[in-house]
């Protein structure tokens, strides 16, 4: 069993360091498992933030959005998660580019900090541009500091750097002629399509981390199918990342929509039901 050994809350995401060894042992930055809170849950891809071959613990971050977030927010420490699948997906490809950027939005902050680290180690000046609606949603920071030669930050309120959004960041750095070598973008699918866009013009080799819909994550049920320069890919397999100046955005953003009518119902029933316990327990 897969114990929950700490869990923390900030705003909407949720730290969640698991027991599971062997997968902490194994892990590469780049990689994610995919995890069922208990045995009737869905299964649901998140990328590994940091592990601990010490502790035999991973830390992931949980951006709570319908119903399979929801159950794992729920959890607490001392719960075991049902299933923790991993390590699954191609390790981002780490090597000496120079200067490197990465920009990570909701659970992507957690998600380019292994990266960020990696590239560090391979002796990159890294530069990690994070963004949040308030400052207050931030997290991770210090940790992302310390493999960082450079944090910028964009909110959407002004509250914290600039305000705007990672690819407004990466369009000021450009224009002022920072040369950026290689970037790496992980966060909603908006995101990486307008960081994309914004590297273009300066053919910036850019990877993107993909969350399109996983069921096994082994590249036998193609729900994860994707159109990348003209061909079909797996995002469990051949993936998660891919040349974001190639991917058919559009196919990808409708095809991550199937099932949003179904996602909605079922997610207003559930919290209906936790209301209904919270009532009984004289929680509200
Ligand atoms: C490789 C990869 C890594 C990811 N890493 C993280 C992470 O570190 N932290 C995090 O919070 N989220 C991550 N995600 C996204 C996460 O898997 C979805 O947000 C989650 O499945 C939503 O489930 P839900 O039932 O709570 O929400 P739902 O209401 O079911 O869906 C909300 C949104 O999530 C998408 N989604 C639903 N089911 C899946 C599924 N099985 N696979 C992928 N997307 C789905 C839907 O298209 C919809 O847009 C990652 C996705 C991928 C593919
Ligand atoms: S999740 Fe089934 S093929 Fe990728």
């Amino acid at each position: 069993m897969y114990e929950l050994i700490e869990k923390a809350e900030i705003f909407n995401v949720h730290k969640m360091v698991i027991k599971a060894p062997e997968i902490a042992h194994s892990i590469q930055a780049g990689q994610f498992v995919i995890i069922m809170g208990n045995e009737y849950s869905e299964r649901i891809p998140i990328t590994v933030s940091d592990w601990n071959t010490d502790t035999g613990a991973i830390t992931l971050y949980v951006l709570e959005l319908g119903i399979s977030t929801l159950e794992l927010a729920r959890m607490k420490v001392g719960d075991s998660l049902y299933v923790v699948t991993g390590p699954l997906g191609i390790p981002s490809e780490i090597k000496k580019y120079g200067t490197v950027a990465l920009g990570g939005g909701c659970y992507g902050i957690g998600g380019i900090y292994p990266i960020a680290k990696a590239c560090k180690e391979a002796g990159n000046k890294v530069i990690s541009i994070i963004e949040a609606r308030y400052s207050f949603m931030f997290y991770h920071e210090k940790e992302l500091h310390a493999v960082s030669d450079q944090v910028l930050y964009a909110t959407s309120d002004g509250s914290k750097g600039k305000k705007g959004k990672v690819e407004d960041v990466i369009r000021e750095m450009l224009e002022k002629g920072v040369k950026i070598d290689q970037a790496f973008f992980i966060g909603c699918t908006q995101m990486l399509e307008r960081c994309s866009e914004a590297t273009r013009p300066y053919a910036i080799p850019t990877k993107v981390a993909l969350n399109s819909i996983m069921l096994d994550g082994t590249g036998m049920c193609g729900a994860c199918r994707v159109s990348v320069g003209g061909e079909t890919k797996f995002a469990c397999v051949d993936g998660p990342e891919f040349d974001g100046h190639k991917v058919d955005w559009k196919e990808l953003n409708r095809r991550r929509s199937a099932y949003t009518e179904q996602e909605s119902v079922i997610y207003q029933s559930y919290s209906h039901e936790c209301m209904a316990e919270k009532k009984l327990r004289g929680e509200l």
